[in-house]
């Protein structure tokens, strides 16, 4: 059984949103997909109850006010934490997951959070790569916004390639990540269509293809990373 928790100490990044689309994923892949919130706002539990009957069913366990049993024939069971879990909760939390994906905006303070609280789960609670594996996703990346466009035209002109200014944003993060060696699996694009498909209680894998494109194949090396034993903690001896 798979056992993937999204976390992050600061609200808004996507937690939920990866949550919903993860196990939207895996459920079309014909998984037994268990969706366990510990958030009490229970957003993932809302989204569930927007999923439409016909949909490849997913079940939803209120973890938060729940004790999180899951049927031994599940084959994923995705975890969606509130904002705000530090400290011993933090721990015993991580402890349930094999893997911890952390999504992080692309603002420079959501970057520094993130390190901070990367720092506080490794090193304050203790937790080895042995036991849990962790990767980062940057979430929401404006792509042809306007602002973007005129600014790339301005850095064509000075010879600036805008891509690279993207990848300067999360540079420090980077540097961060790989000292501890966890991965930066890949960045996702603001879109409408997340906000589309979770209206509906969907995943943006449920869309028409030609609208997701580009989505999807931004989720590509997450899903590849998350199908590889690199995402998997070491087999205890
Ligand atoms: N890649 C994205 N593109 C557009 N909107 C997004 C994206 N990711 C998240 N959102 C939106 O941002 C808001 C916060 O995301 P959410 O998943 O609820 O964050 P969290 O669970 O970490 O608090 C939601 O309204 C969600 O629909
Ligand atoms: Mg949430």
């Amino acid at each position: 059984m798979r056992k993937i928790m999204l976390l992050n100490a600061k609200g808004g990044c996507g937690k939920s949103t990866l949550t919903t689309n993860l196990a939207s994923y895996y459920a079309a892949q014909g998984k037994a997909v268990v969706i366990a919130d510990f958030d009490r706002q229970g957003s993932s539990m809302e989204w569930l109850e927007a999923r439409p009957q016909d949909r490849p069913p997913i079940r939803g366990i209120a973890a938060w006010r729940d004790s999180v049993r899951v049927p031994r024939s599940t084959d994923y069971v995705i975890m969606d934490v509130p904002a705000g879990t530090h400290g011993p909760d933090l721990t015993a939390l991580v402890r349930r997951a094999q893997t911890v994906i952390i999504p992080v905006l692309p603002s420079p303070t959501d970057i520094r959070a993130a390190a901070h609280f990367i720092h506080e789960m490794l090193l304050v609670g203790k937790i080895v790569r042995d036991e849990t594996r962790v990767a980062v996703v940057a979430n929401r990346v404006r792509e042809n916004s306007s602002i973007q466009n005129s600014m790339e035209s301005v850095l064509n002109g000075m010879n600036i390639n805008f891509s690279t200014l993207n990848t300067q944003i999360y540079h420090n993060l980077e540097r961060f990540l790989s000292r501890l060696k966890i991965p930066f699996v890949t960045t996702l694009r603001e879109s409408q269509n997340y906000l589309v498909a979770d209206a509906r209680g969907l995943g943006i894998f449920d869309l028409n293809r030609s609208q997701v494109t580009h989505d999807i194949e931004q989720w590509r090396p997450l899903l590849k990373w998350l199908d590889s034993k690199r995402s998997m903690p070491n087999p205890v001896n």
